[in-house]
């Protein structure tokens, strides 16, 4: 379904997959200026997977954030992973994998997916703990699993198209950690503290506080 195309260097696999087509797959092996969610910096260490996908623009941007993330989840299924919301990827409770929607403002008819994956080296970042594969016992390297998670991309991709989004949120809740749990979030502008309390039929997250359930649709979650 996809186009592969691989790149020595890049500064960024999002921006390279902004000038290609939908259902194109860039993969860069070094990445010079990584970005990661919120503005920041993704470290990029050789070895590591740094790759984005092109899909035509959907109705529901979001839904592609659980489609990936389960799509990673399924391909790192062995280690037992859980999903982080919004799209946080864990083992041990440490990041392996992160995700990147973007829409480039000139071109609104297509959606890049930017997926990173830990995979010789875990990136020193201060907001979480990290991980790799190397460090979890696998020895791979970064074709090999993104060929994986393009496998399944694509699997997901074909229920969601038949079975619509409730069913990529089952699945995903399948995966997902701290229901049920205190957590600090993050918001631009402030941060609250309730209980994690599932997810609305959007996949927005339900912060149940003292005073009200607030419905969150963006936000860096932390356990408490
Ligand atoms: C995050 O968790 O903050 C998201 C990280 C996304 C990183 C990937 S690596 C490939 C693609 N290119 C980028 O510049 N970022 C994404």
């Amino acid at each position: 379904m996809f186009k592969y195309h691989y790149f020595e260097t890049l500064d960024s696999t999002n921006d390279t997959a902004k000038s290609f087509p939908p259902f194109s797959v860039i993969h860069a092996g070094r990445q010079t200026k990584g970005r990661g969610r919120m503005g920041r910096v993704w470290d990029s260490f050789d070895g590591n997977l740094f790759m984005s996908l092109v899909v035509p623009q959907p109705a529901v941007p979001s839904d592609y954030s659980f489609i990936t993330s389960l799509s990673v989840a399924l391909t790192l299924a062995p280690l037992s992973p859980r999903i982080k919301w919004p799209n946080d990827v864990l083992i041990n409770g440490k990041k392996i994998s992160g995700i990147l929607l973007e829409t480039a403002p000139e071109q609104s008819d297509k959606l890049i997916i930017g997926i990173g994956i830990n995979i010789t080296a875990c990136p020193e970042q201060t907001l979480y703990p990290t991980t790799c594969l190397k460090e979890c016992g696998v020895d791979t390297n970064a074709k090999v699993i993104l060929d994986k998670v393009l496998q399944n991309f694509e699997d997901v991709l074909i229920s969601y198209q038949k079975s619509g989004f409730k069913e990529i949120r089952r699945k995903w809740l399948e995966f997902a950690t701290g229901i049920g749990q205190p957590i600090h979030v993050q918001l631009p502008n402030k941060e609250l503290t309730g209980i994690f309390n599932g997810l609305d039929e959007k996949g927005a997250l339900l912060l149940k506080t003292t005073e009200k359930e607030y419905p969150i649709m963006a936000g860096d979650v932390f356990m408490i």
